[in-house]
């Protein structure tokens, strides 16, 4: 959950507790850290010149000279770039949320009316802030008895001299920053609390956002001839379920923009079993609908001018006598006949008749899958970057770029008919892994591409990125919500106002 509170401090920067102000790193002051300087004789001056080497998120701090009536000061430094990209700014933010946590502060305000070199930022300096402050405080602490010993005191920022717009912009930023956390949360629940009947119960919560939900249970995937994903689930006591999210916030009739979601709430590996160690990260291999559920409700939360469909395929993969055996040949929705090699490349399964049911139903603008597909991609790119694997130069290009400007990096792998040749199988149409250590993760893609039709498609394979197990920055330990802000600033440059 999101632990702190952000809002606008209105009027003249208070005359007590705890003040942030900024400067670059060139060492410059900008007009409200200049004011605070000459009421204080001085003091923030000193500080920078005395900072040693100002790097972007550096946090300066002071004890306020007694008689001033303020506790702190501290300065933030910010990269002198132009422009100043939003991820250095959240970055620093996150640095900020640290030092004061470090410092045992509960409330602070900050004034960002300075340390700019164009007018007209503050306000999205502000809000960049306020993001990485309310990411890097996240934590998920509700299993934790003990949480109130070691829960730092932070539980505010204020944000003075916004002027008007400033409410509006930190609310959009808490909305955004809640959906990441609702992500987080979803990644991190371990698997008996998290199963396919309880993600889907969950998926109703975005209902309060004027988000349509709808629950296929196990009957209906078999009505629906749902062979691919009722054959990942049938080794579990725990069955299938697929949950659909709709958001008409666009023109009546417009065809709208669909994402997926690989929701494997836990997997074993089946039959195929995977090694002991670091099984228990298998919980988090439902990362893919959780962005896909942390994106709808960011995309509600601010009613955006556009059609959304949000569907994820929710599924156990476990051994057992009634789970599915290496060789079985399964029938997908689409009725592609699939030779099951391995039982734990169960992802694709699930994906194959989400993409198709998906496509058949809503026959979608663009259809964007989002998955912890492969082991491979984690190999390939490290957790660096999400793979993205789409035949749309266009789409790529938007994908990524939407990706840059948030944080949630993807670099682009290749597709083709070279390589849809490795899922060949003998007895059925395709089967379900490609060739031992080659392009694991495209023999995944182009797996997931027999089913997407003439459907634009890009398939982002996340293993590398749902979860991160040290903490990077404004994304602690645990689940990352990766990929909601990406979807987000998506759906606002390519599928809103255009009409
Ligand atoms: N969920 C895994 C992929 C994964 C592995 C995600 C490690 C995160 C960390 C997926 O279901 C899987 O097991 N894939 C197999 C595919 C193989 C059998 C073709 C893999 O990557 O080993
Ligand atoms: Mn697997
Ligand atoms: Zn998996």
């Amino acid at each position: 959950m999101v632990v702190i509170d952000i809002s606008v401090h209105e009027g003249e920067l208070p005359g007590s507790g705890t003040i942030i102000v900024t400067a670059g790193t060139d060492g410059t002051l900008g007009d409200a850290a200049r004011a605070l300087d000459t009421s204080l004789g001085g003091l923030v001056a000193r500080m920078v010149e005395l900072g040693g080497e100002l790097t972007n998120g550096k946090v300066l701090d002071a004890l306020a000279p007694s008689g001033s009536g303020h506790d702190r000061i501290l300065v933030l430094c910010l990269a002198n770039k132009e422009p100043k990209p939003l991820t250095d700014i959240e970055e620093a933010g996150g640095s900020l949320a640290r030092k004061l946590e470090e410092l045992g502060v509960a409330d602070a305000c900050v004034t960002t009316s300075d340390g700019l070199a164009r007018t007209g930022e503050r306000l999205d300096v502000a809000a960049a802030i306020a993001m990485g402050a309310m990411l890097r405080s996240y934590r998920f602490d509700r299993y934790r008895n003990d949480k109130d010993k070691d829960r730092p005191k932070l539980r505010s920022l204020s944000f003075a001299g916004l002027g008007d717009g400033g409410n509006s912009v930190l609310a959009a930023v808490r909305s955004q920053a809640e959906a990441v956390a609702l992500a987080r949360d979803l990644v991190s629940e371990p698997a008996n609390m998290l199963y396919p009947e309880t993600f889907a119960g969950r998926c109703r919560d975005l209902e309060k956002f004027g988000v349509e939900v709808e629950i296929l249970g196990p009957e209906k995937l078999a009505e629906l001839k749902m062979g691919a994903i009722l054959a990942v689930g049938q080794g579990s006591a725990r069955p299938p379920h697929v949950a659909i999210m709709r958001w008409n916030g666009g023109r009546d009739g417009d065809a709208p923009l669909a994402l997926v979601g690989k929701g494997v709430c836990f997997d074993t590996g089946g039959i195929s079993l995977k090694p002991a160690g670091g099984m228990e990260d298998m919980k988090w291999d439902m990362g893919g609908a959780a962005a896909v559920v942390g994106a709808m409700q960011a995309i509600a939360a601010r009613k955006a001018k556009a059609n959304v469909v949000g569907v994820i395929g929710l599924a156990e993969n476990m051994p057992s006598g009634t789970a599915q055996r290496p060789g079985d040949v399964i029938t997908a929705m689409s009725g592609t006949t699939i030779e099951v090699i391995n039982t734990d490349a169960e992802g694709r399964l699930v994906l194959a008749d989400m993409l198709w049911y998906t496509k058949e139903r809503f026959k979608p603008v663009a259809m964007l899958d989002f998955a912890t597909l492969t082991g491979a991609i984690i190999v390939a790119l490290g957790h660096e970057h999400a793979g993205l694997f789409t035949p749309d130069d266009d789409l790529a290009t938007a994908v990524t770029g939407a990706g840059a400007a948030v944080g949630d990096t993807v670099w682009r792998m290749p597709l083709g008919d070279a390589y849809d040749k490795h899922i060949k199988s003998d007895i059925a149409e395709i089967k379900n892994v490609g060739r031992a250590r080659e392009a694991g993760a495209t023999a995944g893609a182009v797996f997931l591409q027999r089913f997407v039709g003439d459907v634009p498609w890009a398939h982002l394979d996340i293993a590398a990125m749902a979860w991160t197990s040290r903490d990077k920055g404004i994304i602690p330990k645990g689940g990352t919500g990766y990929g909601v802000r990406l979807v987000d600033r998506l759906v606002a440059e390519r599928y809103e106002g255009a009409s």
